[in-house]
């Protein structure tokens, strides 16, 4: 499905936001926006010249407070690719750990005068919190517990090429729902897009009040998984947990890991994804996410390098006086 099944406004009236925080406040036509975006640079991304000149002249920084490896690379190479000047700040070496508030970081990196800001923080808000202080665009790459926008839209660009489109399908979310930014930003550009979400986690993972967010909520994963399109397995965020939320490894796989034998509960096409990075054996097994004619992971992050770039291109549009962005 591309923009000719989708009607938005021209130019700036089509993303008419000044960054990317998260996805909601996203209407639907404005994902899409994005999605379609995306396209060209899958494309572009499998020739083997894979430079344009769009962003020359730009500044980007990649501030990273939390560890990272697909995300931070694909913004990075997303950014070079588009002939942008990209910079990576590392915050073990950097004045964080000296003591700099968020506040102070943000003031530096603006009076750098960089024309985008990319960042990843612990904490949920920290992002929005960066966003108000600096004048350049600021894009979301994961802030605690909130948001990870830029992989929701990989996520749906990755569906909607398997299956042809999202609206009408049954996508099924399972692992630590609680602790995840990937989830919520999925269940927020999935339910907008017209699917059917369902979360399952155990009770201890499964936040209070997540109905409110249009997602239908299991503890039993075969039910979770009976007859859905797309499986989406998420790892235990350990980092964020304080104190045991499940008894063990072992039980964990039991009850919520990713076999073959379960995966047959959903459709048999069924698409098997994972944001990465994975812990084969216990959300996953192996064979499961190596499944050549399902697995979707490895497209995963291809979508990524294009999704980010399609924002990366679309949030700098005004600052390059874009014919359209006023
Ligand atoms: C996710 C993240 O950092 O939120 N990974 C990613 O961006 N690909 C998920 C995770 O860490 O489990």
């Amino acid at each position: 499905m591309t923009s000719a099944a989708h009607s938005y406004p021209d130019g700036s009236a089509a993303f008419p936001h000044r960054g990317l925080v998260g996805i909601a406040g996203l209407a639907p036509h404005e994902i899409m926006f994005l999605l379609d975006e995306a396209e060209q640079w899958v494309e572009f991304n499998r020739l083997p010249q894979k430079h344009n000149d769009r962003l020359a002249g730009l500044t980007i920084i990649n501030a990273f407070f939390e560890n990272s490896t697909r995300t931070l690379l694909s913004f990075e190479i997303a950014g070079k690719r588009h002939g942008a000047d990209v910079v990576n700040m590392h915050v073990a070496q950097s004045s964080v750990k000296k003591g700099e508030t968020l506040i102070d970081t943000a003031t530096t990196l603006n009076a750098m005068h960089a024309d985008a800001i990319v960042i990843r923080h612990g904490s949920s808000g920290a992002v929005q919190l960066i966003a108000d202080k600096v004048d350049c665009p600021v894009l979301n790459a994961g802030d605690g517990q909130h948001e990870h926008p830029t992989q929701a839209l990989l996520d749906a660009l990755t569906i909607r090429s398997a299956k042809g489109a999202i609206s009408g399908l049954t996508v099924t979310i399972c692992g630590d729902i609680l602790h995840s930014r990937v989830a919520r930003s999925n269940i927020l550009c999935l339910t907008s897009l017209g699917a059917d979400v369902r979360v399952c986690a155990p009770p201890a993972l499964m936040p209070a009040g997540i109905e409110a967010m249009q997602a239908k909520p299991f503890h039993d994963f075969d039910a979770a998984l009976d007859g859905a399109d797309v499986v989406m397995m998420l790892r235990l965020q350990l980092e964020r947990m304080q104190g045991e939320y499940i008894p063990s490894s072992r039980e964990y796989r039991h009850l919520f890991g990713l076999t073959q034998e379960r995966l047959a509960r959903a459709k048999p096409d069924a698409l098997v994804m994972h944001p990465g990075p994975m812990n084969r054996g216990i959300e996953i097994d192996s064979d499961v996410a190596d499944l050549a004619a399902r697995s979707q992971i490895t497209r995963q992050v291809e979508m990524g390098v294009a999704i980010r770039m399609a924002c990366l291109d679309v949030l700098t549009r005004r600052a390059r006086r874009v014919e359209g962005w006023a």
